[in-house]
């Protein structure tokens, strides 16, 4: 059995909130939510389940994406192919990061934001990422490349910020001498 998660549209007003920290250990309710957000994002990436389930594919999700203000981000990388990893961080901060700034190449997306919106996200290229388990143990991550684009997208979620706000109207495309664009 397999039950879509209601995620919130970007024109709902929670999603530009700020997210409160959670205490430690988690909730088994919050854990049954953890583990239905990596099974879809799981099953979105896989394109058998993607187009049985309609899904669209997405690699993270944070938890006011489902209308609760708090502090948990979900990430299922696709690391190689078919093979995926699962980053479930609590409370995350960015403690440190590089001075290189990339972009991807063909911007972001959201499962929030059901449109294309064009324009480079500039992020940093890496980042050392602080928090805790479901567990309350702490954890310290470093990550690199669309890796860390994607928990830089989800930490922003947490502060109400969309990956369009970093988009500059001005100037929404960078060159290779500018940013590195992955
Ligand atoms: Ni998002």
């Amino acid at each position: 059995m397999f039950k879509e998660l209601n995620i919130l549209d970007e024109k709902n007003k929670t999603l530009r909130k700020i997210s409160k920290e959670v205490s430690l250990p988690l909730s088994s309710e919050d854990r049954k939510t953890i583990q239905k957000i990596i099974k879809q994002l799981t099953y979105s990436q896989i394109p058998e389940y993607e187009e049985k389930y309609h899904l669209r594919p997405g690699m993270g999700l944070a938890f006011p994406q489902l209308g609760m203000l708090k502090r948990i981000i979900v990430i299922v990388h696709e690391y190689e192919d078919g093979k995926f990893k699962n980053y479930v961080v609590v409370n995350p901060k960015i403690i440190s990061h590089s001075e290189e700034i990339i972009a991807l190449e063909t911007g972001e997306g959201c499962l929030s934001v059901n449109r294309d919106v064009e324009g480079h996200v500039p992020r940093y290229a890496r980042a050392t990422i602080t928090g805790f388990n479901p567990d309350g143990e702490k954890i310290k991550l470093r990550v690199r490349e669309e890796l860390a684009v994607a928990f830089q997208h989800e930490i922003d979620h947490l502060n109400g910020i969309l990956f369009y706000d970093h988009i500059d109207k001005n100037h929404p495309f960078f060159s290779e001498n500018e940013i590195r664009l992955i």
